[in-house]
């Protein structure tokens, strides 16, 4: 099947209560977005595999949650005040800004006229503003634009009140703000966004084999817990005018989106770039006794960098499948019917299994099936659907990517069974309630 526009993701986004624009009845806030009842569950699911895999899996990583406020010399120090910017050029006639690699040197994009750029100027991406009641200089805070930085800013005293000896890592997941000059192609960039990071800290003559070895961990997630094929993930090294200021060398993960490769993660070496900085700036001395060699040292810092909304687009990305049903009855279907299907991976599913009276009109068997729902509902995210025919109540789990459908009918009044369709093989089984049926939901 042909990967499918990203506007078609979108639309099926939208429809079926996973992402809207933010403040849509207003008209919409630019380049923001909120994630719905059923896109909340995906991305928190998204969020707990990762954590999971980056955390839970190794003894010396640890995890924060730091403010998004932080001292303003931090973004001093960092770089982020004199280098985080963009090369802007603005049309003369229409007053629109594009980033200076963008335009051609004739006309504007927007608006057509000739030849009528100013010379490119630096515009920062960082959001700023006030914190207390004056709008002074020295009131000046900013909306971080990485996570990180709250990381290394507190990684002497995780250090010390954890005894963790190098190499160790600190991950954490939370917002990122960043005034984008050219936000779009739905939430694929953004100027409110989600990262998941984890700095690795490192003995500086050991970096380089910790820089390939999360590169490979890295993949290796996409893989095998994302289910990414390999055709649809790549390395993109970054040639030395790539680099951001702070890294010595670095390589996105790219994934093969419908509007080209596109970067969702980045795995960094920073060198001793953010650690001297802020040595340097707070007067403090962020060196680490490493016990091994009984000297101090100031680590290098390997960084993997996820944007989870980038990483949550390619996975609705991946699983939208338009297929025809090849056996007539499979589960409600004519053979040569359409289906659009959300294959997600099952552990991944915002809901996992919906439950259907066969007939919405009998009282039996909706009593039955909303008991069930309810047994399974401390267990798992469950819908409970009486409305309409049931080939529709699958149509819609299908479009939202529910692995199981449970349907009740005349035979479970007596004894004790249901149907459960699975919502790729299309196949139905007949299955005992209780433990048995929440074995079979917990199967991914
Ligand atoms: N701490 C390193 C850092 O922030 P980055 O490459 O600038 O590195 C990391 O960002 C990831 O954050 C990117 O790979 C991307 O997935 C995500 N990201 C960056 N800017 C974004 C934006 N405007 N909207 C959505 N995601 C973004």
């Amino acid at each position: 099947m042909p990967a499918p526009s990203l506007d078609a993701v979108a639309n099926l986004a939208k429809r079926r209560g996973f992402i809207v624009q933010s403040s849509e009845i207003y008209g919409g806030a630019a380049a923001a977005y909120d994630y719905g009842p059923l896109g909340v569950e995906l991305k928190n699911n998204l969020k707990r595999l990762w954590w999971e895999d980056m955390t839970r899996r190794y003894e010396n990583i640890v995890g924060l949650d730091a403010a998004i406020f932080m001292h303003p010399k931090v973004w001093e120090a960092s770089g982020h005040v004199e280098a985080f910017s963009d090369l802007l050029v603005e049309c003369r006639t229409c007053h629109k800004r594009f980033r200076a690699e963008e335009v051609s040197k004739d006309a504007c994009l927007a608006c057509g006229a000739k030849k009528s750029f100013t010379e490119p100027r630096k515009f920062n991406l960082m959001f700023r503003t006030h914190l207390g009641p004056t709008e002074d200089a020295g009131s000046t805070v900013y909306l971080r634009p990485e996570t990180a930085q709250g990381i290394y800013a507190d990684a002497p005293y995780i250090q010390q009140v954890m005894r963790l000896k190098l190499p160790f890592g600190i991950a954490q997941i939370g917002k990122a703000f960043r005034n984008e000059v050219t936000p779009g192609n739905f939430i694929f960039r953004t100027v409110e966004f989600e990262q998941a990071e984890m700095q690795f800290f490192v003995r500086p003559s050991e970096a380089d084999r910790w820089f390939e070895h999360w590169k490979e961990e890295r993949m290796r997630w996409y893989h095998t817990v994302l289910g990414f094929p390999n055709d649809t993930v790549r390395f993109h090294p970054h040639a030395k005018k790539e680099l951001a200021h702070y890294a010595k060398a670095a390589d996105d993960i790219q994934y093969h989106f419908p509007i080209d490769w596109q970067e969702i993660e980045g795995v960094h070496n920073r060198g001793d770039w953010d650690l001297s900085r802020h040595a340097k700036f707070s007067g403090k001395d962020l060196s680490f006794f490493d016990e091994d060699t009984k000297e101090k040292v100031l680590p290098w810092i390997i960084e993997t960098s996820a944007g989870v909304d980038r990483v949550l687009l390619a996975l609705l990305t991946q699983a939208y499948t338009e297929e025809t049903v090849k056996e007539a009855g499979a589960a409600g279907r004519g053979a040569g019917e359409k289906r659009l299907v959300l294959k997600l991976p099952r552990h991944l599913a915002p809901v996992r299994a919906a439950v259907f009276p066969l007939l919405s009109n009998n009282d039996e068997l909706v009593a039955k099936a909303q008991e069930i729902s309810r047994e399974l509902r401390q267990h798992f995210v469950i819908q409970y659907d009486d409305a309409g025919a049931i080939g529709r109540r699958y149509r819609r789990q299908d479009e939202i990517g529910t692995p199981h459908c449970v349907t009740v009918d005349h035979v479970s009044l007596e004894d004790n069974t249901v149907t459960v369709r699975d919502r790729d093989t299309l196949r139905q089984d007949r299955v005992r309630c209780g433990d048995a049926l929440i074995a079979c939901l917990r199967t991914v």
